[in-house]
C-alpha cells in the first residue's frame, strides 16, 4: 500500500519530469543538507544536490578557503555550461547557486538534516573529521561517506552515531553518471537507510543498495575483472590490443579492461588492490598482478603520466606499451 510521504514523493517526481513547479518540503528526504570537501567529487555532489531544487540550503564546507574557492569556481562554471548550451535557464541557475552557502565554518553543518563526506580517502583524517562532525551536529543528523574502499562501519564508529550512518557512493563525473551505490551497515538504522535511498532520487539520481562490502557493487566486479586481464598480461596469454578488442568486441563493453585501467589510473588501481589483498588475503579474486606492481614502481601510472599499458597524449591512446 502507498503511504502519505510515497505518494508525495511520486507527485513531486511527475512534476519534476514534467517541468512543473511543486513546492512542498514535506515531499523529499531532507530539507537542508551539507557537503564537506569540494574536490573533484564534492563539488559535483553539492552542484547536483542544489540544481536539483529540493532543498532550502546546502552548506558547502572545505577546511581552506583556497579549496573553498576553487570548489566554488569549479560549481559556478559547471552550472555556467549548462546555461550556456541551453541546459538550463539562468534563472533556475542563480537559483540554485544562491541555495550554496559556502563555508570554511564547520558550525554551520550543526543544524543539517544529512551531510555527504568527499574528503580524500585516507582514514586517519576522515576519523578526526567524523569525531568532530559527531560532536557538531545535532542527534538527528545523517552522515553519508562517499568513499570507495573505506569501510563504512569503522568510519560510522568514529562518528559516535552508527545507527545515522551510511554510504553514498557516486561516480566521476558526478554531474553526468546516474548511479549512487546506497550502503547500509549491520547498525544503520532501517528508516535512516530509506531516507538516504529516497534522497538519491530526490536528487534526480538512481539508487541501488548494498551492504559494506568491499567495493560495494560496481568496483566489486569491475577491478577483479581489470586484475584479471593484467594476470593475463603476466601470463603472456594474450597481446594487450587483444585482450582489450576481445572485451570491446566480444562483451560489448565500451573500452577494454587494460585501457580502462590506464584511464582509472595504475596508481589507483594498485591502491585498491594491495588494500584488498591486506583486509582480505584469503579472497581469490583480490590479487597484485607482476606487470601492475612494476608499472606503478616504475612511475607508468597511464593516461595521467602518457605511459601505461598504452602510450598517451592527453586523452588520446596511442599503441600498447608492450607486445
Ligand atoms: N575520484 C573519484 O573518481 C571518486 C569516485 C567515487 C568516490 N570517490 C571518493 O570521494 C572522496 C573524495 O575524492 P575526490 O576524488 O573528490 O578527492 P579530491 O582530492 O579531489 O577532493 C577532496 C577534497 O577534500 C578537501 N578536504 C580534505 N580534508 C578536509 C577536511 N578535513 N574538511 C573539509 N574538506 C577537506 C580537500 O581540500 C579537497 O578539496 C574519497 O573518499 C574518494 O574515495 C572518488
Amino acid at each position: 500500500m502507498l503511504n502519505h510521504s510515497t505518494i508525495t514523493r511520486t507527485i513531486f517526481r511527475i512534476a519534476k519530469t514534467t517541468g512543473r513547479q511543486y513546492s512542498a518540503t514535506t515531499a523529499v528526504a531532507f530539507d537542508k543538507v551539507g557537503v564537506i570537501g569540494l574536490g573533484l567529487m564534492g563539488h559535483g555532489i553539492a552542484q547536483v544536490a542544489a540544481t536539483s531544487g529540493v532543498h532550502s540550503q546546502v552548506i558547502a564546507f572545505e577546511q581552506e578557503q583556497k579549496y573553498l574557492d576553487s570548489g566554488k569556481a569549479r560549481i559556478e562554471g559547471s552550472i555556467g555550461k549548462l546555461v550556456s548550451k541551453g541546459k538550463m535557464s539562468q534563472e533556475d541557475a542563480d537559483k540554485a547557486l544562491q541555495s550554496i552557502t559556502f563555508t570554511t565554518d564547520m558550525a554551520l553543518l550543526a543544524d543539517t538534516d544529512f551531510i555527504v563526506e568527499a574528503v580524500i580517502e585516507n582514514m586517519d583524517l576522515k576519523q578526526s573529521l567524523y569525531t568532530n562532525l559527531g560532536e557538531t551536529c545535532k542527534p538527528e543528523t545523517i552522515f553519508a561517506s562517499n568513499t570507495s574502499s573505506l569501510s563504512i562501519t569503522e568510519m560510522a564508529q568514529f562518528s559516535g552515531r552508527p545507527q545515522n550512518f551510511v554510504g553514498v557512493h557516486f561516480f566521476n563525473p558526478v554531474q553526468i553518471m546516474k548511479l549512487v551505490e546506497v550502503i547500509r551497515t549491520e547498525q544503520t538504522d532501517p528508516a535512516v537507510f530509506e531516507k538516504a535511498y529516497n534522497w538519491v532520487g530526490d536528487i534526480g539520481k538512481v539508487a541501488v543498495s548494498c551492504g559494506d562490502t568491499p567495493g560495494f557493487i560496481v568496483n566489486r566486479l569491475l577491478v577483479p575483472a581489470l586484475l584479471q586481464a593484467m594476470l593475463m598480461v603476466d601470463r603472456a596469454d594474450a597481446s594487450i590490443k587483444d585482450i582489450d578488442i576481445s572485451m570491446q568486441l566480444g562483451a560489448g563493453h565500451p573500452m577494454g579492461p587494460l585501457h580502462l585501467a590506464d584511464y582509472i589510473g595504475l596508481d589507483t588501481c594498485y591502491f585498491i588492490a594491495k588494500g584488498w589483498v591486506e583486509k582480505y588475503p584469503n579472497e581469490p579474486a583480490f590479487v597484485i598482478p607482476k606487470c601492475l606492481k612494476s608499472m606503478v614502481d616504475a612511475g607508468n601510472l597511464g593516461r595521467k603520466t602518457g605511459k601505461g599499458f598504452y602510450h598517451w597524449e592527453g586523452d588520446k591512446r596511442g599503441d600498447p606499451t608492450t607486445a
